[in-house]
């Protein structure tokens, strides 16, 4: 989408990049021209990917074993990135931890992990690298990935769903905050997109066929990767300096259609329009 030097010259470190949706933003930001650093706790699945990345697409891949959960570990990343590249422009706060569960059969420590990998691993993140950045006075970027029900809330994912929100809420706060110092903070909100770590935790089972999420979405399909990529390094690159504390929905209107009152009527045949058209012309009101 991008012209092919967009990101040069640019570091962007990407939390849980070594897989899914991570792996692929990073693909393009390589492919772009940036500098990537990739984090997670699986320093072989991170190198394989750091190793595959760099021979696909000719760039530079550093990946650092991160604990987002640490503070610690996530202070080593930006030294890492600083002792390999010399400096950092964005940071991507990408990892997550997730599945579906009935609330009331969670243990404590359950709820705990996942607003501690999900919120408190993007504020460990963003708290370390935005330090940095104020300190060096560099204008900087933050790309946040949310979901779409950090604005409605989702059953059978609470943690998740507060963890999200939270992120969300720590996104338009410090785009307002930080922007003084030239940190655009913003986020992405996607939909439906397949990738293996979701699907295993989401949709275990036949639960991808029961519940197919294409059907949930009015462009019927879920959405392709390199379509998320595109929207993530526009929003990293220079190209959109002047958005900050914006949440960007990319879900091929799925949440529109669970929110609009009236959005289920979709199931009424087109045969039957011309019946209910009579019936609401004639209407006289009481
Ligand atoms: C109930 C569960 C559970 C489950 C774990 N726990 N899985 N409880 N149902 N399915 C409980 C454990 O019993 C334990 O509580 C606590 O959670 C911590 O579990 P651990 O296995 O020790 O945690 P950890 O090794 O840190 O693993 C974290 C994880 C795991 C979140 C549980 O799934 C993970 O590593 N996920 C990373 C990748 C991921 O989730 N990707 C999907 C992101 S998708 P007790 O009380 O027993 O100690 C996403 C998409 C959203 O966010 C939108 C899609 C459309
Ligand atoms: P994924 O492949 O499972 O990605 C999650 C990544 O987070 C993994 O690489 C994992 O690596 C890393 N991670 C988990 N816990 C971590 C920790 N404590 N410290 C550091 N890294 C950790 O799933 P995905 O679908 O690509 O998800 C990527 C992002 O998109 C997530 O923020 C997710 O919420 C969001 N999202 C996805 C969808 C979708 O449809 N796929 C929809 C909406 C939002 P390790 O296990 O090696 O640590």
């Amino acid at each position: 989408m991008l012209r092919d030097d967009a990101l040069k010259g640019k570091t962007i470190v990407i939390t849980g990049g070594g897989t899914g949706l991570g792996k692929a933003m990073g693909t393009y930001f390589l492919k772009l021209g940036a500098n990537l650093v990739i984090t997670s706790r699986k320093g072989d699945v991170l190198q394989k990917t750091a190793d595959e990345l760099e021979k696909e697409t000719g760039g530079k891949v550093l990946a650092v074993t991160c604990d987002v959960r640490d503070y610690e570990q996530v202070e080593n990343v930006l030294a890492e990135t600083l002792k390999t590249f010399g400096r950092v422009d964005s940071l991507l706060n990408n990892a997550a931890g997730n599945f579906i569960s009935p609330t009331e059969r969670l243990s404590a420590n359950a709820f705990s992990t996942v607003i501690d990998i999900v919120l408190k691993g993007s504020v460990n993140c963003t708290l370390a690298f935005g330090k940095h950045w104020i300190k060096e006075k560099q204008a900087a970027s933050i790309l946040n990935i949310v979901t779409t029900y950090a604005f409605t809330g989702s059953a059978f994912v609470v943690p998740s769903a507060c963890a999200k929100g939270g992120v969300l809420a720590m996104t338009r706060s410090l785009a307002v905050e930080w922007g003084k110092y030239g940190i655009r903070t913003n986020a992405i909100a996607p939909g439906p997109f397949p990738t293996k770590g979701a699907w295993e935790r989401l949709l275990p089972g036949d639960l991808a066929e029961k519940f197919d999420f294409k059907n949930r979405v009015p462009l019927k399909r879920v959405g392709e990767h390199q379509e998320l990529a595109n929207l993530a390094a526009f929003l990293v690159s220079d190209f959109s300096g002047y958005i900050n504390g914006e949440v960007i929905s990319i879900d091929g209107g799925e949440w529109l259609q669970g929110a609009g009152q009236f959005n289920g009527l979709e199931a009424i045949p087109n045969e039957m329009w011309d019946a209910f058209e009579q019936m609401t012309r004639s209407a006289k009101g009481s």
